[in-house]
């Protein structure tokens, strides 16, 4: 096992599966009011560049629970802000923390971070990947479905860090992936192609949603405006226009497919209300879930 996560590409597929079994046992446990306390002694650190309610919250409230605490750090209230080196950061809280939680913007920055860091690093979101929220995704697929064996998965928007960290989660777990993604938008040729070379299932591109969902176990769709990508409101809500998330398009899928969104969702634009709302949605689920892998995250790779 890796001494970061980074990004799914570097985790094998039982590295995946031992997590999945960890946050189900976990699971179970908080369910049944047992406590268990692998942390205790140990502390989260936590930075955050960019806004957050899921992550923060999940990998605070996950701490806690495994009798663990945490500390949340805002990038520009440290001396990160005022220009203090990331490998000097990284070197002086590796000296108090037993785990650090990064959402940043470049992919690069948290690499820098963790080639100085001596303690777990873990990727809370960067530009190019958001792999806990993957790990709580398939979680989420496999307890409704049982397995990820045959299944096809959509993902239709932006090529965006969900998109990518789906790609290697289809690559490592070995299941079909389509995309559906509007020209202009397309996933990070490098991902995609790596994902494509090395996979052994499919994962393909193409520019109809209507023709991406036809058979589909799971539809997943995130913002159409990602952190950071603010001032290009205007022309992006313009080229996802028919890329929506809506009935016409759920009803040309499978009766019984899931329909995921990491959150937060910008309903009436990516996603319909009806479709946030209605039954085939498992998006709160789906937003459980990012505790108890989380929690399974912690453990693996903070507590022993
Ligand atoms: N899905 C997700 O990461 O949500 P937050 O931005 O609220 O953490
Ligand atoms: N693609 C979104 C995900 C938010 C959880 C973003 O980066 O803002």
């Amino acid at each position: 096992m890796q001494k970061d996560l980074l990004c799914l590409y570097d985790l094998a597929k039982e590295d995946i599966s031992n997590i999945f079994d960890k946050a189900s046992y976990l699971k179970q446990k908080q369910k049944s009011g047992e406590e268990y306390h692998p942390l205790r002694g140990k502390t989260l650190g936590m930075i955050f560049e960019k806004p957050s309610t899921r992550t923060r919250v999940s990998f605070e409230v996950g701490a806690f629970q495994l009798g663990g605490s945490s500390v949340y750090l805002r990038w520009k209230d440290t001396q990160l802000g005022r220009g203090e080196s990331i490998s000097d950061t990284a070197r002086v809280l590796s000296r108090y923390l037993d785990g650090i939680m990064i959402r940043t913007f470049s992919q690069e920055t948290l690499e820098e971070f963790a080639s100085s860091s001596d303690v777990p690093v873990i990727n809370g979101l960067t530009d190019l990947y958001h792999p806990c929220q993957i790990l709580a995704d398939i979680f989420t697929v496999k307890e409704k479905r049982g397995t990820c064996d045959g299944l096809k998965a959509v993902y239709i928007g932006d090529g965006n860090n969900i998109a990518h960290s789906w790609i290697n989660a289809a690559l490592r777990l070995g299941f079909d992936l389509t995309l559906a993604c509007p020209e202009g938008h397309f996933p990070d040729s490098f991902v995609m192609e790596r994902a494509q070379r090395e996979s052994e299932s499919k994962i393909v591109n193409i520019s109809d949603p209507y023709v991406a969902v036809k058979g589909a176990d799971v539809i997943s769709t995130d913002t159409w405006v990602s952190m950071g990508q603010e001032k290009e409101y205007r022309e992006r809500i313009k080229a996802f226009k028919n890329f929506q998330v809506n009935e016409n398009l759920i009803a040309a899928s499978k009766k019984d497919v899931m329909v995921m969104h990491c959150l937060p969702a910008h309903r009436g634009e990516e996603i319909t209300d009806a479709v946030m709302d209605g039954k085939n949605s498992v998006v709160f689920d789906q937003a459980e879930n990012r505790l108890h892998i989380q929690k399974a995250v912690l453990d693996i790779f903070m507590a022993s």
